[in-house]
């Protein structure tokens, strides 16, 4: 499905019924990283997953790429299909829109699921790392991105073992423009410190980190688990960074457990 959303054509998936849960791929991946989510999910809840803008099958301006935007057109997606509440679970990137989405919409948030993320913003060091991955991504294409990022996304043993998950992020990769991942990569360098944030999420919240996570890694999670009041750490073994394609089982059953809690609650 597509909708018009903010000047552009945003794609997503909505499955299911009962309590809506929205999905928020990592960079730079798409919505299709939630298939085993919206396959175990959507016989009790409204799954929604959304390709953000830049990615996938929604469009990619070349513009300048904010996650403060990406948070307003989340908003205005749920807006369009009439959904006032629900459960936000984001990955990664999907996590650091959260936090911008949790400042700006809070009463819009039943509860969070932040997977493999970070509160932090990036170091001077992760900045100019960003700046020149969107260089690569300029002059090599999407392709070389993928093989910069794959290490950093998977595990060791993930990529040695499983060619076909490898692949599929590959394609997931491979399938953006290079005007979306530039500009997620200027986004996330921008993104403001959100520890201060931490402190005020008054709603229930799940922690989950792949314990090979290497780029955001599980020491992350501990400081936003110590910080969030109502957060649980949940710590996936042998999963690296994409925890929910490596481990789904696991995984699944996280946030399942989440959400019966919010559904009574
Ligand atoms: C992601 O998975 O969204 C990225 O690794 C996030 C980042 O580069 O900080």
């Amino acid at each position: 499905m597509k909708a018009q959303i903010n000047g552009i054509a945003l794609a997503y998936t909505d499955k299911g019924a009962g309590l809506p849960v929205v999905f928020l791929h990592a960079f730079p991946l798409n919505r299709t990283m939630w298939g085993a989510q919206e396959e175990a999910l959507a016989s009790g809840y409204r799954v929604i997953t959304i390709d953000l803008r830049g990615h996938g099958e929604s469009d990619a301006p070349l513009w300048h790429y904010t996650l403060e935007q990406a948070a307003d057109d989340v908003r205005a997606l749920l807006d369009h299909l009439s959904v006032p509440h629900a459960v936000f679970v984001g990955l990664s990137m999907g996590g650091y829109i959260l936090f911008t989405f949790y400042r700006k919409f809070a009463d819009r948030v039943k509860g969070l699921i932040l997977a493999d993320t970070r509160a932090q913003a990036d170091t001077p060091e992760g900045r100019l790392g960003r700046f020149q991955m969107a260089q690569v991504a300029y002059t090599q294409g999407p392709a070389a991105i993928a093989d910069l990022m794959i290490p950093k996304l998977l595990s060791p043993g993930t990529i040695q073992s499983n060619p076909t998950l490898v692949q599929n992020v590959r394609s997931m990769i491979e399938g953006n423009q290079i005007s979306g991942i530039a500009g997620d990569l200027m986004a996330m360098a921008e993104r403001p410190d959100s520890i201060p944030l931490l402190h005020l999420i008054t709603c229930p919240a799940q922690i989950i980190v792949g314990e090979l996570d290497v780029a955001t890694p599980p020491a992350d999670s501990k400081l936003m688990a110590g910080q969030i009041p109502r957060a649980q750490l949940a710590t996936i073994p042998g999963a690296a960074h994409l925890s929910n394609l490596e481990r789904p089982e696991l995984f699944n059953r996280i946030v399942g457990d989440f959400l019966s809690n919010c559904s009574k609650g």
